[in-house]
């Protein structure tokens, strides 16, 4: 009986274990460049998805400072306080409001209060309020009161938990006419927490309006209205090299008239109106399209700006032709505010938004996923739009989000054609998929791959979907002359409960913390070990989870080799690099791994699975080297 158990034990793991400890094969010739690596392989997508701006990278504290939902009017996140015996009440006024765009305000009603018993609001944040200390906040706000003397007007940060206050400030009495004021707010020694709210408070009876309240912290770069700096800071590390914005389904809007209008992201804050987007919540459109231009800006990547093709994801459409006509045009005056001098009419708009130079732009994304269209019109609408943008702007490289028949794009965002949608696969799927651009045909359109994700994990992905992306960045490296440029979606996730709409993300915070997941860290591995050039490389295995990718840093003669060996087994690798002149025999080698493909990284545990640094010794132009189970590796090997 024990005999016929270990004879069936032998019968099913001995093969495995026999594949796996093959040692497989690598053979490199750095002097044989087949290709160049494109210097815009690794970029980001973004979208208001997962509360990656309102509750994410755009720092604002308040949430709802508008007093709106996708649903209409709301005092969401906003709370009457009434202490001892005061009494009073707040509603939403339709009729009074800063502006246009904003026109209507929250109303108080104080019917008594005193010193000894304030009345007002507070508002939580989103999922609280980060609270650091000796930190300045800059507030703002519009207000109106009916009489002066409702008096003066304490604002507050207070600790949710203990009612302590972490700072506080007085906005002399308010006056009759709708004003803004601003404030600000600074800590002193505390324990950072995100268990904090904002609060307004009055001591005497009256009525006063408020509206477009705001607090910011300190920003990325100091700007005003500004990114959150931890955020910044994880994608400075991830070295993108370019941004394709506003989305994804956030570009189309779940109605044609609920797509990104651009045209109402720009300006002061009091002058965009919000809108629902397709991911349940409203926008609150302080990150807009010049926001998104100074993020490029300001970590150096390639703007990849994507254009509202006339197509809605509940497959209304606009028909090519005559119709379609103001998108076309409205397209061409969004390129104009991003690139026009001060003396065109949107060139000069910008300007006025406080950033006269022009940025720089080179490609323009015309709609989003547009294979989903049921109407077939995109051919004709792609068609409309390359042709009205390249007749004023031929230095654009215009990219279709769909293939089409009646112009050639330069670029197309390519779709799993089985899926019918972006990459958006299991790790399986990416490992049977690796050569998918190894015979792409060369003489079509260059590739974006605009969205692709190992799917595995929630609400952050884990090491083995970082396993899944990294075969599928192996074969999107060794095969970037065709495929210029990937990036990742989503980029962000709200870990908080009821925060995300997309389970697995790349990189997930609350409040006040955040953290990559192992699929983030791939992904730093890879873009800081791109190189220039492509070498020839073989790889001879018997194990279908093993998976190689090099490239050449012509200027250092540095040669980067990535193994990623996802089986449940060490993977010894022979590694020949023929051609090489002289190899320098100790080499920097990173590693990504952990003991199962679950493992990963959570708000908890943000550093669980991070990329390690170690030597490599006695590397030569032959050399054995054993790549752990479960593990991305980059080799950088020094050539002379
Ligand atoms: O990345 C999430 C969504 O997936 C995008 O909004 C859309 O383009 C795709 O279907």
């Amino acid at each position: 009986m024990r005999l016929i158990r270990l004879a069936t034990l032998l019968f099913v793991f001995a093969p495995l274990a026999t594949t796996a400890q093959d040692v497989a094969t690598l053979t490199i010739d750095p002097s044989k460049i087949v290709a160049n690596v494109s210097p815009t392989l690794y970029g980001i997508m973004t979208e208001e998805i997962n509360h990656s701006y309102d509750g994410g990278l755009y720092a604002e504290l308040v949430s709802n400072r508008t007093f709106q939902t996708s649903r209409g009017l709301s005092l969401e996140n906003w709370t009457l306080i009434q202490k001892g015996d005061s009494r009073a009440t707040i509603g939403i006024d339709r009729t009074t409001g800063p502006s246009a765009a904003i026109p209507h305000s929250l109303k108080m009603e104080v019917v008594s209060a005193n010193p000894k018993a304030e009345v007002g609001f507070y508002n939580t944040g989103f999922w609280g309020m980060a609270v650091r200390a000796s930190t300045t906040y800059r507030g703002s706000f519009y207000a109106k009161a009916d009489s002066p003397a409702i008096g003066s007007l304490a604002i507050r940060l207070v600790n949710d938990k203990t009612g302590a206050v972490a700072a506080t400030t007085t906005v002399t009495a308010l006056t009759d006419s709708l004003r803004s004021y601003s404030f600000t707010l600074k800590t002193g020694a505390l324990i950072p927490s995100a268990d904090n709210h904002l609060e307004f408070l009055v001591q005497h009876p009256g009525t006063a309006w408020f509206s477009l309240i705001s607090l910011f912290p300190p920003t990325y770069k100091n700007r005003p209205n500004g990114f959150r700096l931890d955020l910044m800071e994880k994608l400075v590390a991830l070295h993108p090299a370019f941004l394709r914005f506003p989305g994804g389904n956030y570009l189309e809007g779940e109605h044609l008239n609920e797509h990104f209008e651009w045209k109402k992201t720009i300006g002061p804050l009091v002058d965009r109106p919000t809108h629902p987007t397709p991911w349940t919540y409203r926008s609150s459109d302080g990150l807009g399209l010049l926001e998104f231009l100074t993020w490029c800006e300001d970590l150096h990547m390639e703007p990849l700006l994507a254009v509202f093709s006339g197509y809605a994801l509940n497959q209304d459409h606009i028909a090519a032709g005559k119709d379609l006509e103001p998108y076309v045009q409205d397209a061409l005056d969004e390129i104009e505010y991003v690139t026009g001098s001060t003396s065109t009419r949107w060139g000069a708009e910008r300007a006025k938004d406080g950033h006269p130079a022009p940025f720089h732009l080179a490609m323009v994304e015309v709609g989003n996923e547009e294979y989903h269209d049921p109407s077939g019109t995109y051919d004709a609408r792609f068609a409309q739009f390359f042709k009205a943008i390249k007749q004023v702007h031929p230095e654009l490289q215009i990219v279709a989000s769909a293939p089409v028949t009646l112009v050639r794009p330069d670029i197309l965002d390519d779709n799993d054609h089985a899926l019918h949608t972006h990459f958006y696969r299991t790790a399986q799927q990416f490992f049977q998929d690796v050569h998918r651009y190894d015979t792409y045909d060369r003489s079509g359109p260059r590739i974006l791959v605009g969205e692709w994700a190992t799917r595995e994990g929630s609400p952050t992905t884990d090491l083995g979907a970082a396993l899944g992306d990294a075969a599928w960045m192996t074969g999107l490296e060794r095969n970037s002359d065709i495929v210029v440029m990937a990036s990742y979606a989503p980029l962000f996730v709200n870990v908080e409960p009821g925060g995300m709409q997309w389970p697995s993300d790349l990189i997930g915070y609350d409040a006040l913390n955040s953290y990559g997941s192992p699929s983030y860290y791939a992904q730093v591995m890879f873009s800081n070990h791109l190189g220039d050039q492509i070498p020839a490389s073989k790889l001879d295995t018997a194990n279908p989870r093993l998976f190689e990718s090099a490239t050449l840093d012509s200027k250092t003669h540095h040669l980067f080799v990535k193994l990623v060996n996802a089986s449940s087994m060490p993977q010894p690798v022979n590694l020949k690099l023929t051609g090489a002149a002289r190899v320098q025999d100790k080499a920097a080698l990173t590693t990504l791994g952990g003991n199962t493909a679950q493992e990963t990284n959570s708000i908890k545990e943000p550093r669980r699975i991070v990329p390690r640094a170690s030597m490599l010794s006695n590397v030569s132009a032959t050399f054995t080297h054993t790549v752990p189970r479960y593990s991305i590796q980059v080799i950088d090997i020094g050539l002379d």
